[in-house]
């Protein structure tokens, strides 16, 4: 692993070296076609699956999972320490993260904070940096996600999860310091009562929240990072100084997956509640025409774009920009998106042809960790580890 003295010259530099790492970007290429099922240099490998138990108290919940997970995860963990003291060398912020945090933050709620002290307690990591890699999550989320109904009306959801830019380039392979650690932390979790599942989701070990999952039958849900302004520091801030009325993104998307029981519950719930920091919620449902794309600032809903497909409107997807803004234009994932889906065409659009969309350079990148394809009504889910050998766009 690279010593703390090294990084702040691999953090500056990663950028530039990025660039040149590739032919001049962004990085574009056809829409790839018979991707599926995944094999090839892009494919990293399968995700393992563990069951959580809704049923034990939620300190116990994480036990099996973290056991297993805790040596990868004091890795992540080092790593990003070695980033905050890159930048703050005198270990200050580390130690106001491991003695002072958890007081700070004071109490998370439903079974959050409880949850969270177990996996602490299982890994020996301190409970000040299993809440900050938690809360990590709000900030660095770079995705795509697309929801697609077929001729039938039958609906698929597809995201890619991209992760860990500006955290540290890895100059032997070109490579994502954090991206590259998530890999071997990325689980497939099914969380049950009464040894029934009640949803499944796609996460990283010691991260309670949850940002890709599904409930079988019923509706499909992943959260996308929205960059504002007015953004999450803001709630933060107002978390410190003891306003506890929002709800964390990945909380929130958590608690609708484990506790709604239709599509139009869920999307009441995340229109409605106000959030820690902007975000896009991506949900879709059982029936045609239920899915959409939900637009959040911190208090309210901006907009809601729903599926049309009587008027044509057969897919719709999701980066990290608004909709009715053109993206950042060094970072134009969603032209390419809806440039392979319109190729794809709405008669041959399926979990093959979807995976297809999501294999494509620059939607997937060398942030990309998973690929996660989703069928409600059928009740299949599946998750892939990705890679994007060069030449590839380092976003
Ligand atoms: C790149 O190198 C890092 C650090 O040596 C390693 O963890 C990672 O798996 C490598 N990734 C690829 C795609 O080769
Ligand atoms: C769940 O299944 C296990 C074994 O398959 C059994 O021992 C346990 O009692 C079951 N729990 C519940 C709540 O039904
Ligand atoms: C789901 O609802 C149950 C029962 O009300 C509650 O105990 C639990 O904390 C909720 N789960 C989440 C993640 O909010
Ligand atoms: C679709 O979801 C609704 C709840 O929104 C549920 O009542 C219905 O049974 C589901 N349909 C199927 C086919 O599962
Ligand atoms: C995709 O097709 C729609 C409908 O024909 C069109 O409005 C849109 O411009 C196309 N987008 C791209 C990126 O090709
Ligand atoms: C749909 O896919 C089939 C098989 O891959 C292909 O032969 C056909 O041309 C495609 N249709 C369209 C409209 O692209």
């Amino acid at each position: 692993m690279l010593g703390p003295r090294r990084l702040p010259w691999v953090v500056l530099t990663a950028a530039v070296t990025c660039a040149l790492a590739q032919h001049a970007p962004p990085w574009t290429e056809d829409c790839r076609k018979s991707t599926y099922p995944p094999s090839g240099p892009t494919y990293r490998g399968p995700v393992p699956w563990y069951t959580v138990n809704l049923d034990l108290p939620p300190y116990k919940r994480w036990q099996e999972l973290m056991t297993h997970k805790a040596p990868m995860l004091k890795i992540l963990v080092n790593s990003l320490k070695n980033v905050v003291n890159a930048f703050v060398p005198s270990g200050k912020v580390i130690e106001m993260v491991d003695q002072k945090l958890p007081e700070l933050l004071g109490n998370f709620p439903g079974p959050f904070e409880e949850e969270m002290k177990g996996i602490a307690a299982v890994t020996d990591i301190p409970l000040g940096e299993i809440i900050s890699f938690n809360i990590f999550y709000e900030f660095f989320t770079i995705c795509t996600s697309v929801i697609t109904e077929d001729k039938e009306g039958h609906l698929l959801h597809g995201r890619n999860m991209d992760f860990g830019v500006f955290l540290g380039w890895n100059v032997n392979n070109n490579t994502w310091v954090v991206t590259e650690e998530l890999k071997p932390l990325t689980v497939n979790l099914d969380f049950q009562r009464n040894n029934k599942t009640v949803f499944k989701a796609s996460s990283f070990a010691g991260y309670v929240g949850m940002l890709t999952g599904f409930k079988p039958g019923l509706f499909s849900l992943t959260l996308n990072e929205r960059f504002s302004i007015n953004g999450g520091y803001l709630g933060v801030l107002e978390w410190l100084l003891g306003k506890k009325d929002a709800m964390w993104i990945g909380f929130i998307t958590r608690s609708v997956l484990e506790n709604s029981t239709s599509y139009e519950e869920a999307k009441n719930i995340l229109t409605k509640t106000k959030i820690m920091a902007p975000a896009y919620f991506i949900l879709g449902g059982n029936q045609s025409g239920e899915g959409c794309v939900i637009t959040r600032n911190r208090k309210e809903s901006l907009d809601v774009y729903e599926l049309d497909p009587k008027h044509g409107r057969w897919y719709v997807v999701q980066t990290n920009y608004d909709r009715w803004k053109n993206p950042f234009f060094l970072d134009d994932r969603r032209t390419p998106a809806k440039m392979c889906l319109n190729h794809t065409t709405q008669e041959n659009v399926s979990i093959e042809t979807l995976y297809d969309v999501l294999s494509t350079k620059p939607v997937l990148n060398k942030l990309t960790v998973f690929t996660t394809l989703i069928d409600v009504t059928k009740g299949r889910y599946e998750t892939y580890l990705r890679d994007c050998p060069d030449p590839c766009i380092g976003w």
